[in-house]
């Protein structure tokens, strides 16, 4: 029994992983191992032999058991110190500059936006892209066979077999969020909502997946006059200059009365795209006072309280900004573009700091 114990022993002390150990343990203390081979033999022992053997046996097995688990520990422990000092990594260094997975111009566009309407009050909101019919155009003032559905080029969705409700849409403007939001937290509202728009349609400054940004402001006493201020606020600092031009221009959209349209004079010439100068002016926004309909359909009433909405184009906020001439390159994933009109990841756009650097 003593030769046994120091085999063991000698063997667990002398294990150099796992899988040894656990071979160790099958050949002395498994059930077809030597020490159970032994225990076997008690049987054919006198009563006073089992009576000194039996014990000697157990404390035996006991004895290599916890020499087992002890030496598992041990290896578990020595694995671990030994991954803490191969992986050993220095977090305090400086990371790694190589302009590799730069901010897209629409995220930063977005992020600039997005400082500037905080400044002036308004929160962030969010909405579904698959959007339903009634939250799509419904519910903004947009009944089924009115001509602004044909204009639009929505994309539909399959319709499940046996479902009457119209089918879900791509959604083709942030507009619906103007609905969640009214029905989500009522009256009086300051929001924004950015986001990515989906419509049918391809050309130099055209995508069927683009982005907008809707605004809305409901309170018991707004003018127009608040909007037009939002506005040129707005356009003036995120152009980062006081000298922006723009056109208000009359229009018609079924979710505002009165609505305009927005313009912002600029230059193609020579393929270049320059803002504040030039003969040519591109559309930016839409904008009005909420019609009453959509207030109500949002489950505010509308007797006392109106607003404005504005939804705004941030691709072509970006393209103006940057001087980027086609919309179809900022979806093309190309490396070569995204590192020339990319911005650093650890800049974050704010008013104080400068919107962009
Ligand atoms: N939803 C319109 C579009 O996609 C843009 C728009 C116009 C939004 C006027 C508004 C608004 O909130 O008041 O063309």
């Amino acid at each position: 029994m003593d030769d046994l114990k120091a085999k063991y022993l000698g063997q667990i002390a002398d294990a150099g992983d796992e899988d040894a150990l656990e071979a160790i343990r099958l050949a002395a203390v498994g059930k077809k191992g030597e020490v159970a081979l032994k225990m076997r033999e008690l049987g054919k022992m006198t009563p006073e032999e089992r009576q000194v053997a039996g014990p000697a046996l157990n404390a035996l097995k006991d004895e290599i058991n916890s020499a087992l688990t002890a030496k598992k520990t041990a290896l578990g422990d020595a694995a671990l110190d030994e991954r803490l000092r191969s992986e050993w990594l220095d977090v305090t260094l400086p990371a790694r500059d190589r302009r590799q997975g730069s901010i897209h111009p629409v995220s930063q566009a977005s992020e600039e936006l997005t400082a500037i309407f905080a400044e002036l009050g308004f929160s962030v909101a969010e909405g579904p892209r698959i959007e339903t019919d009634w939250h799509n155009f419904d519910a903004l003032n947009i009944p089924s066979h009115h001509p602004a559905r044909a204009e639009m080029d929505t994309f539909y969705l399959h319709r499940v077999a046996g479902d009457n409700r119209p089918p879900n849409v791509l959604r083709t403007h942030t507009s619906p969020v103007q609905i969640r939001s009214m029905e989500l937290q009522g009256a009086p509202i300051r929001i924004i909502c950015p986001g990515g728009v989906y419509r049918a349609d391809y050309d130099q400054t055209h995508t069927p997946m683009f982005h907008q940004v809707e605004g809305l402001a409901i309170d018991k006493d707004i003018s127009m006059a608040n909007l037009k201020w939002v506005l040129e606020e707005f356009v003036k600092a995120y152009f980062e200059v006081d000298g922006v031009e723009l056109r208000f221009r009359a229009s018609h959209f079924p979710f505002t009365e009165p609505s305009a349209e927005v313009d912002i004079r600029c230059s193609w010439e020579g393929g270049q795209l320059k803002i504040g100068e030039g003969d040519d002016w591109m559309e930016i926004l839409g904008s009005g006072m909420v019609h009453p309909k959509v207030i109500a359909a949002g489950g505010i009433d509308p007797e006392v309280y109106q607003g404005f909405a504005f939804g705004i184009g941030i691709d072509r906020l970006a393209m103006l900004k940057y001087g980027i001439p086609d919309l179809r390159a900022f979806f093309d994933s190309d490396l070569r573009w995204l590192r020339h009109y990319g911005f650093a990841a650890l800049d974050m756009p704010n008013l104080h700091g400068g919107l962009s650097r």
